[in-house]
């Protein structure tokens, strides 16, 4: 009998640990089938045979399955709130070495920015952000640091001139930047998560995830946060229970863990 995709999930799951249910299965199972006719091999035994045997086509499969745009400064308006409010209140309530990790960090995009959006207000010596991924793609990308003009086009002019060097049409981010993140491959489904942070960023990831994985990793997130520590989160999500998950509101896209 030909795999089902119950069968072609369950394949998925022992060869990369992604587990294919906790994604929204009607986008992610026709996004799956327009990369296997993309690749023309017809039905999912075929496909899993050839992940399974080909490096290339089974890192290609881990980075197509988990969609992986970013830019600097995604919705800038939001790390204006950051640097005017997140930020002094952190420093003010926790001092210098806060603990602060981007989840799903993608290419880097987003804990660069935060490191460059928070040396407005520490010196670099004392920043340092956790970046985690699922995808050891994107992680390799990240740590090699080169940008294109539209991934850095909402980045601040002053610091684009600062910790940006154009090499032919992309932007090598600087050596002073880079070596405040450090990089991990994380499963937001499946590993353990760091604790005691005071501030969590993760988005737009959660959006191709179920409810049911959703509400888990919120809880999981309001764990890893000290208290009164601050989860950022996505300009198209909200937590419509956030107070049944222990969290304020603090600002549109911001919440605080309550206690
Ligand atoms: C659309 S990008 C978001 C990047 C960045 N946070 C932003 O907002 O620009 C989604 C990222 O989530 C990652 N991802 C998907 N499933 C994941 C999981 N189970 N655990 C950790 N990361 C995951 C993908 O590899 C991808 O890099």
């Amino acid at each position: 009998m030909a795999m089902d995709y119950e069968g072609f999930k369950k394949s998925v799951y022992e060869l990369t640990k992604i587990d294919l249910s906790s994604y929204k299965e009607k986008q992610m199972k026709r996004r799956i089938d327009t990369l296997i006719a993309k690749n023309e091999i017809v039905g999912y035994d075929a496909y899993v045979k050839a992940i399974q045997t080909d490096k290339e086509m089974f890192e290609g499969f881990v980075n197509y399955l988990t969609i992986n745009v970013s830019e600097f400064y995604r919705n800038p308006e939001q790390w204006e709130i950051l640097d005017k409010n997140v930020f002094p209140d952190l420093i003010s309530r926790y001092g210098k070495n806060l603990k602060i990790w981007s989840a799903a960090c993608s290419t880097g995009d987003e804990p660069y920015s935060l490191v460059m959006a928070l040396s407005r207000h520490l010196p670099l010596s004392n920043i340092k952000i956790i970046a985690t991924d699922i995808d050891k793609q994107v992680i390799a990308k990240a740590k090699v640091g080169l940008y294109n003009e539209k991934s850095i086009a909402s980045v601040p002019k002053d610091l684009k001139e600062k910790y940006f060097t154009k090499i032919g049409s992309s932007y090598q981010i600087s050596e002073e930047i880079k070596s405040r993140v450090e990089f991990k491959q994380h499963n937001l489904l499946k590993d353990t998560y760091p604790s005691d942070c005071h501030l969590i960023v993760c988005r737009n990831v959660l959006i191709y995830f179920t409810e049911e994985a959703k509400q888990d990793i919120y809880k999981m997130f309001n764990s890893a946060l000290s208290s009164r520590g601050i989860l950022f989160i996505g300009s198209t999500e909200q937590i419509m229970n956030y107070k049944e998950l222990n969290y304020d509101r603090y600002k549109s896209f911001f919440y605080q863990k309550s206690n």
